[in-house]
């Protein structure tokens, strides 16, 4: 049967606030045409991010209640802490209030002052980029040259490329303190890395004696991905490849906002004594005492129910299986996304999709709001506003235009997703009367979280 069951049913009901489209017409007005500049409650479909947008389940909303707020050695803690070495057997975890700030911490005590260290990584997610370079540092993407070419359908399109990083230790190795892979890989259209790549990766690590860290936001996907396209793994459970794939690594960071299933939380967790020690010496500064790090005792219990939810396989089957019905709906119509279709995200490539709209005119932000406009959905330019703007206040092309729907989980129901379906249909048959947008206002960095747009 093709129907994709949720495998939950609902107790709890939010509200969607319906808009028509000349109400959205106003709104977007008002918005000065920026997404991010509407209040939630005037989104019908909010595919702006998976991250901290999770439904918590019945057993995460009772483990809230069994929050035990002692600052110190509080049991919430500690049954974090063995939820989390179930899957991944770190000797020390360290919670921190989101993935960014397990970042701060572990570059801030990795550089210790050294300016000249190189990071390499699949590819750096932004904050993850952004933390490295404000120690001085190099943040370095080394992922193989499929993951390059949004049309390509190949199964481990955010695998590392090995070569580059056996060249980079050898002629660079006193300058790479830990090396990274990001599963799945976020900044390359939410692709995994495969099980081979992430044992090869550990290997030349072992070789040249460098720590191997993952940014594991996403690693029950990567692990469901490996379970259906790597050879040896059908018959293994996601926990037992989860578990393999925590076995090769030597750490981890992670922003339990997207595979914890709550909608704030994280940790940084590792091996090494002396790291750990630093490590809580900056987080009593800057999150709070290490039995809690940035976060309640509440967040810590429905963080461990969470751990032991998002490996299941019905879970899993249903989050892969209803992005993939999405996106493949999407690439039947001949709208043209990035392939495959990732785990958490829909991409779709707007620059293609809208050829006669040049890429100085913004093709992928005139998608999004031509989405919003007709249909209610908010989802994220990911190009030319969001990567173009330079320090010196020039602008420069991005590699892509890109429009990213990230499915938030067990948000949404197949409904909601068959409407999605729908309005990009009515946009794809209309898209030839898109028009560009001109940037009227922008602000000195980080301009697409604020910046002003006027349409063509
Ligand atoms: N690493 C990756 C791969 C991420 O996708 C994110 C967040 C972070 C680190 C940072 O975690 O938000 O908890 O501080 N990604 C979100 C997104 C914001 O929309 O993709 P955080």
């Amino acid at each position: 049967m093709k129907t994709i069951i949720e495998p939950f049913r609902i107790k709890s009901v939010e509200p969607l606030r319906m808009t028509s489209v000349s109400e959205r017409e106003a709104l977007l007005k008002k918005a000065n045409y920026n997404l991010f500049s509407l209040k939630s409650d005037d989104v019908l479909i909010d595919l702006l991010t998976d991250s901290g947008t999770s439904a918590m389940s019945t057993r995460q909303w009772a483990g809230i209640q069994m929050g035990d707020e002692s600052y110190a050695g509080s049991p919430s803690f500690y049954r974090f802490e063995q939820a989390l070495k179930e899957l991944a057997p770190f000797k020390h975890i360290i919670p921190t209030h989101q993935g960014r700030a397990a970042e701060k911490i572990l570059f801030s005590i990795l550089a210790d002052n050294k300016q000249d260290f190189i990071i390499p990584n699949n590819t750096h997610f932004d904050t993850t980029r952004a933390n490295i370079e404000a120690t001085g540092s190099q943040a370095l993407d080394l992922v193989a040259k499929q993951g390059l070419d949004p049309q390509l359908d190949l199964p481990f399109k955010g695998d590392m490329d090995l070569m580059r990083l056996r060249d980079l230790l050898e002629t660079k190795g006193e300058q790479v303190p830990i090396v990274m892979l990001t599963i799945t890989n976020n900044s390359g259209g939410g692709q995994p890395v495969s099980m081979a790549n992430i044992r090869q990766t550990k290997a030349l690590c072992d070789e040249f004696n460098k720590p191997l860290f993952l940014d594991a936001c996403r690693f029950a996907e990567n692990a469901y991905f490996i379970k259906q396209r790597e050879a040896g793994y059908q018959d293994k459970t996601p926990k037992e490849i989860v578990q393999e794939i925590f076995s090769y690594a030597d750490g981890m960071t992670m922003s339990a906002k997207k595979d914890a299933l709550v909608n704030m939380g994280g940790w940084l967790a590792l091996n090494d004594d002396d790291l750990a020690m630093k490590a809580r010496n900056v987080l009593i500064l800057t999150e709070g005492f290490p039995t809690y790090g940035g976060l309640s005792g509440r967040d810590l219990e429905a963080m461990a129910v969470g751990l032991e939810e998002i490996v299941e396989e019905d879970y899993l089957n249903y989050r892969i299986g209803s992005t993939a019905y999405f996106g493949n709906a999407l690439d039947r119509m001949g709208i043209p996304i990035v392939k495959p279709v990732g785990g958490h995200a829909v991409y779709i490539d707007a620059r293609a999709m809208l050829p006669h709209i040049p890429p100085s005119q913004y093709p992928g932000q005139a998608l999004a709001i031509e989405m919003y406009r007709l249909g209610g959905i908010r989802g994220c330019e990911i190009g030319t506003v969001m990567f173009g703007q330079q320090p010196d206040g020039s602008e420069k092309l991005a590699a892509m235009d890109l429009v990213r729907m990230a499915i938030p989980r067990r948000v949404y129901t197949q409904s909601h997703i068959d409407y999605c379906i729908e309005c990009l249909a009515e946009v794809n048959a209309n898209k030839n009367k898109l028009r560009g947008v001109d940037i009227s206002w922008q602000p000195p960095m980080l301009r697409h979280f604020t910046c002003h747009f006027t349409p063509k």
